[in-house]
């Protein structure tokens, strides 16, 4: 996707929306724009049965029903109404917290603030030098104190893909929550059962070509009565998130999950990781020290190339490919001043190496014309800074 001459990599950061989604968004805003709570008339009955068909698209992608789906502002509010949600009701005697090294600034945040604020342990579960978690020092840490273990699907910044089924299985003879987020799960892999395995699954609405300002939490039945909500009001969605329903955002991340559970959806994580890999290629067929950050082979993010140049800063780096081609470092930066990533650091590299990282994440809109060019303007940059 060429944005104004700008090259986009950064589809982990962010997706371009999907223009089969935007269409079936544009009725909603003003010809269908009922307020789905509204239940005197039929306007508000059609936008009611809008949002019930919306959940009924979500909760398909990972084998949930639609009553367990409830939609939130987006992956952030779901992740906190997932762990602040379990603890806030939680038993006295379970009062730990398992979180895995690598997860989003967003869970930790979470778990930090019920550590420091609400009396609970939050531990985190080491990862090996391509993310994966250390099953040995999981299984160490369960038993029927733990009340929750949160690990994402597939890693934001090094594309690593969790063994979900193997890890759900460690915790059920405990009854510990098992809680996933799986915002970037839908571009990576199938996750058609995803359901099955973990108790509070969260999604983003905008990591799938659907629209910002929408996230959706699945809460297995059995558990809505065990989540404490976020939000106060006018009892909405179960009580569990109270607020006006946003219709036309619901219709459009219900749009994006659909697209998902087509045909089209493994052929497209097949292509976008051969352009991946030829864009490595390019990368390590030049003079320039190349090092791939992360696992090999198919337990991947299909789009992501985390790359080290080693001796190079990544700030100097994206910089240099203004305003040609947007890339990132993967980390969140909120201050303005970019830290080395927490989740490179987790993987053993040193504070020098995960600054030298940077993120290319190729997506739905990629060509391969774009792949050459971008690969050409990184070797340029490296020239330009050598
Ligand atoms: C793995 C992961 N979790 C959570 C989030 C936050 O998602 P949202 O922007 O929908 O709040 C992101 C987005 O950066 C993410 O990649």
């Amino acid at each position: 996707m060429i944005c104004s001459k700008t090259i986009y990599a950064d589809y982990q950061a962010t997706t371009p929306a999907d223009p089969r989604i935007l269409e079936k968004m544009a009725p909603f805003w003003r010809e269908s724009f009922g307020n789905p709570h509204s239940t005197d008339h039929i306007i508000g009955w059609r936008a009611a049965e809008s949002v019930r068909d919306s959940a009924s698209s979500v909760a398909a992608l990972i084998g949930a029903d639609a009553d367990e789906v409830i939609f939130t502002s987006g992956d952030t509010e779901a992740n906190n109404l997932a762990l602040l949600g379990v603890a806030r009701r939680a038993s006295a005697n379970r009062r730990r917290i398992l979180v895995s090294a690598i997860e989003h600034k967003c869970v930790l945040a979470a778990a930090r603030t019920l550590a420091t604020r609400e009396g609970f342990t939050v531990e985190a579960i080491p990862v090996d030098g391509e993310g994966f978690i250390d099953l040995s020092a999981l299984e160490d840490r369960l038993d029927e104190t733990v009340l929750a273990v949160s690990v994402m699907a597939v890693n934001n910044e090094v594309g690593t893909i969790q063994d979900i089924p193997q890890i759900a299985a460690l915790l059920v003879p405990y009854g510990i929550f098992f809680h996933c987020d799986a915002a970037q799960a839908p571009c990576a892999m199938e996750i058609s059962d995803l359901a099955k395995h973990a108790d509070l699954v969260s999604l983003s609405g905008h990591k799938v070509y659907g629209p910002k300002g929408i996230g959706a939490l699945y809460i297995r039945r059995d558990v809505q009565e065990r989540i404490e909500p976020l939000i106060y009001g006018g009892g909405q969605q179960e009580g569990l998130r109270s607020g006006t329903v946003p219709v036309p955002l619901c219709v459009g991340m219900a749009a994006a999950a659909e697209i998902f559970q087509l045909p089209e959806a493994p052929e497209e994580r097949t292509r976008v990781s051969r352009q991946r890999d030829s864009f490595v290629e390019l990368l390590q067929s030049r003079s320039f020290p190349v090092v791939v950050n992360g696992p090999a082979g198919d337990r991947r993010h299909p789009g992501n190339a985390n790359v080290r140049f080693d001796g190079f800063g990544a700030q100097d780096i994206l910089g240099a490919l203004q305003p040609r081609l947007a890339a990132s470092t993967g980390a969140a930066c909120a201050s303005g001043m970019p830290e080395p990533s927490h989740v490179l650091r987790a993987l053993g590299l040193s504070e020098a190496q995960a600054e030298s990282s940077i993120r290319f994440s190729f997506g739905r809109f990629t060509s391969d014309e774009e792949i050459n060019e971008a690969a050409r303007l990184v070797v340029g940059a490296l020239e330009s800074l050598a």
